[in-house]
């Protein structure tokens, strides 16, 4: 034993200990650790001893719980520090985008652009062919379809469908219940549609995805950012506060992989959201587009299973999960359901019935889970390769999130570099990233950036990669001069 665990509060030289452990591989990967039982007996401490230091390895990223298993020795190593929680101010905000967010999704599917910028699986990542045998077989059996007039909340396969898979959610959804949109995006602006009105407050994850904000934009809502932990997701001792001091119409949360920290909320913390939107009668809008790439079975139970009143509305899509061509989107809007259906029947109407029904008989089949699991596995080998050349080629001080799941990374520059500036620079060697600012309403999120790894990935894509990381590192020198000088 060394110097420095012989010093210090008890638990934690216990836990260094165990870490120098971990870093050595003595133990490694994977292997579980004593329980807390065994730890505190074999450490001659007490529980709540061994429990802390538990706590601090967890927070170190060096072990994970897994429910009902105990504690197992991280599957990825924390290369580099994870972002910090969000302070966002206590004040919402009107949302006033620019054209940045727009041009970084022109330039996202540009041919030609090494891109980082978009949030979607490439197309070879999915079974192309059965999502094409499924289209063709509908327009076989269903002659008449493309030229019947579609009406209605959508094909009751569909709905059926969608029920049946919100069931792997935890969610009991009735099928009449269930409408048909045309994408996630167009069930959550008929939540937000019919819960409030122009003027009103929404609470949301800070940073939040872009296109969240643009909705509120467009329905002139403003924008009231909660704090978020870039594992645990939105802070809800902060949104407890939010809630009783201030006039929230509704919370918008992604609770499974958000974007773009990627946090996932812990099941308890799911049920004391549920419970926290019934006491404030306050609608929930949930969103679970990410919810099948999560890597913890646990983590894909949706709020919704926790809600009994109908304040949680759904939403999903499986344009990140299945076939993203086929866009179609869903939403149970509990408490609202009526509303939601009479607001898209005036708005927008019906869907392609055609892509309905492929739609519905994908779902149905038995290899969809298979393929999800497929998916899974190679978006994570993508993401850990992506997160070991950000911790080699980006600057010291870099933070890098570490998503249980999908592919998304949200990274932190050091020494306030102004992420406007690194997007500029990339762009002028054509490669594409997401300044952090598009993710805020407020300019907070500057020296950040998001970078979407589930796009095409060629050999050009890790050399690109490590390009960022040498222009970060040459515009922070230039910041030095300048600050110096
Ligand atoms: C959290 C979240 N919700 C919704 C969407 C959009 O989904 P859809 O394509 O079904 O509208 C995205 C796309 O990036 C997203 O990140």
């Amino acid at each position: 034993m060394d110097e420095a665990s012989n010093s210090g509060p008890l638990y934690l030289q216990i836990a260094e200990r165990l870490a120098r452990a971990i870093r050595a591989g003595t133990l490694k990967r994977g292997e579980r650790l004593p329980s807390v039982r065994e730890l505190a007996s074999q450490q001659s401490v007490s529980a709540s001893t061994a429990v802390q230091a538990l706590r601090w390895l967890e927070d170190a990223r060096l072990i994970e719980a897994r429910p009902r298993s105990g504690y197992f020795v991280a599957a990825r190593p924390a290369l580099l520090p994870e972002p910090q929680s969000s302070r966002p101010g206590a004040r919402s905000r009107v949302v006033q985008l620019d054209e940045l967010g727009q041009e970084v999704l022109r330039q996202s599917v540009e041919p030609g652009l090494i891109s980082f910028g978009a949030a979607c699986p490439e197309p070879d990542l999915f079974d192309q062919d059965r999502v094409r045998r499924a289209l063709t077989r509908v327009v076989q059996r269903h002659r008449d379809l493309l030229c019947t007039y579609p009406l209605g909340p959508g094909r009751e396969e569909l709905r059926r469908a969608v029920a049946r898979y919100a069931l792997g959610l935890g969610c009991e959804l009735q099928p009449d219940d269930v409408l048909i949109t045309s994408s996630c995006m167009e069930a959550i602006t008929l939540c937000l549609k019919a819960v409030t009105k122009p003027g009103d407050v929404v609470a949301l994850e800070s940073p939040t995805y872009f296109g969240f904000l643009e909705i509120l934009q467009s329905l002139h809502l403003r924008a009231l950012e909660i704090p978020t932990h870039p594992r645990h997701g939105m802070s809800l001792d902060a949104l407890q506060l939010a809630l009783e001091t201030q006039p929230v119409k509704a919370v918008l949360v992604v609770p499974t992989l958000s974007n773009p920290m990627g946090s996932c909320m812990a099941v308890a913390e799911r049920k004391r959201l549920a419970q926290m939107v019934l006491r404030h009668d306050v609608a929930l809008i949930e969103d679970v587009i990410y919810n099948d790439l999560a890597e913890q079975e646990d983590k894909r139970r949706a709020v919704r299973s926790f809600d009994s009143s109908g304040h949680v509305m759904i939403c999903g899509s499986f344009s990140k999960t299945m076939a993203p061509g086929l866009r179609l989107g869903w939403v149970d809007g509990g408490r609202w359901a009526q509303a939601l259906h009479k607001i898209q029947s005036v708005q927008s109407g019906a869907q392609t019935a055609v892509v309905e029904l492929a739609l519905a008989d994908l779902l149905n089949q038995a290899g969809a889970a298979a393929a999800l699991r497929q998916l899974r596995a190679t978006l994570a080998r993508r993401v850990d390769e992506a997160r070991s050349l950000i911790a080699d080629s980006f600057p010291k001080g870099t933070r890098v999130s570490d998503p249980g799941g999908g592919f998304i990374l949200w990274v932190e520059l050091p020494g306030g570099l102004d992420a406007v500036a690194l997007y500029e620079a990339c762009l002028a060697e054509n490669i594409c990233v997401a300044p952090g600012s598009m993710f805020s309403a407020s300019p907070r999120f500057r020296h950040c950036i998001r970078l979407g790894v589930g796009g095409r990935w060629g050999p050009e894509h890790p050399q690109a990669l490590r390009r960022i990381g040498a222009l970060a590192a040459q515009l922070l020198d230039a910041a030095l001069i300048k600050r110096a000088a």
